[in-house]
């Protein structure tokens, strides 16, 4: 048994070429989760978000569907939205030629349309993109053929859980959003999923987090077993910046789940933090081979929020952890063309499941 494992050569980190296959192959072809449903609450409010190389955009109709479209315009080709976020009333209005789609993707107006009876509504809608809400996110898929959502994205909730039913005591699709923070990462999405995967680097650049949960000092992930929680050290209140006591308890917790932080990675850009008071999800957009957008949600119970709680010990722990990871992601991601490091590096004991990911992505690029 060989204590060192190769890491990826550092190309997988820089090449265009590499992250256009990616792109192609694992962010186009995966569920991938979009949006907050709460940031689409009403019919019509939207979000674009970039998924692969395509602009999407995400939205609500009149029955409360969370429905997704390419923000492509059918008629020649104009972003039907330009904006990141914004609503409308009934329709999305192209301002090119005004071509005017329903939140269902129809085309239902267009200067002169009476006069082109050729030109069928149907056929000429917004491209669909599949979607579907869980745990209050709206997940899109651009492949035709979705692969399987349990399999896939619940899949890896089970087996890094054990089961989803742990999953589902936190409610997190009942949660609100208590704070966001959007980082700007100049570094290569896998260096950031490595990184969360692994707890090697936690004595060093994580006084705060240590300080919480003692048993990451000794440089084994929360991610290392399976159900496996860190546990709060003694004297330590809640998940806070300073230990201190954190807001109202999520009910319906279980005894193993109390005191405890459980981490879940949702291949390939989701983060899952679970406390006992609030849930941190991480979602990232990959944007360059050496540019990724972190959009990181604090969920707390509705009453927590409504009441105006304060949070701010509560976010600074894992804003500091985010802050902490980040840099040093960035600190690596211009050692990715060295030819110290053309190829690679390795992989200790305790970072030997990044490995795992290693193989899933050169599977999925082969
Ligand atoms: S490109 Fe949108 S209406 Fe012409
Ligand atoms: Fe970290």
């Amino acid at each position: 048994m060989t204590s060192l494992l190769p890491t990826l050569p550092g190309a997988y980190y820089t090449d265009p070429a590499v992250f256009a296959a990616e792109q192609e192959r694992v962010f186009e072809q995966m569920w991938f989760c979009a949006v907050r449903g709460e940031d689409i609450a009403a019919a019509g409010r939207y979000r674009t978000v970039r998924v692969g190389r395509e602009s999407v955009l995400v939205t609500r109709n009149s029955g409360g569907e969370a429905r997704a479209f390419l923000n492509v315009c059918r008629h020649r080709g104009a972003q039907l939205c330009a904006d990141e976020e914004g609503a409308v009333k009934r329709t999305f209005r192209c301002t090119y030629h005004a071509w005017s789609y329903d939140l269902d993707g129809r085309l239902v107006a267009a200067p002169n349309l009476v006069k082109m009876p050729d030109l069928d509504r149907v056929e000429y809608g917004l491209r669909p993109v599949h979607a579907r809400e869980w745990l209050g996110y709206v997940w899109v898929c651009l492949s035709e053929t979705p692969p399987s959502f349990a399999e896939t994205v619940q899949g890896a909730c089970v087996e890094r859980l054990g089961d989803l039913a742990s999953l589902e005591r936190y409610g997190i699709e009942d949660l609100s959003l208590g704070r966001r923070i959007r980082y700007d990462v100049r570094a290569n999405w896998k260096l950031i999923i490595e990184n969360f995967m692994e707890c090697y680097h936690c004595a060093t650049i994580h006084p705060e987090l240590v300080h919480v949960l003692p048993e990451f000092a000794g440089g084994y992930a929360a991610q290392y077993y399976v159900g496996h929680g860190a546990e709060f050290g003694p004297g330590i209140e809640g998940f806070t910046v300073d230990g201190g006591a954190g807001v109202t308890t999520i009910a319906g917790l279980a005894q193993e789940q109390d005191r405890r932080y459980f981490a879940v990675t949702i291949r390939p850009q989701v983060f899952l933090n679970l406390v006992p008071d609030h849930v941190i999800l991480h979602r990232m957009y990959p944007l360059a081979p050496d540019r990724t957008v972190v959009e990181c949600d604090w969920l707390y119970l509705p009453e927590v929020v409504a009441q105006g709680h304060d949070l701010t010990n509560s976010v600074e722990l894992f804003d500091r952890v985010n802050r902490q990871d980040f840099e040093a992601c960035e600190r690596c991601q211009p050692a990715m063309s060295s030819r110290a490091y053309a190829d690679g590096g390795v992989l200790v004991p305790s970072e030997h499941h990044i490995a795992t990911f290693h193989e899933w992505l050169r599977d999925r690029l082969r």
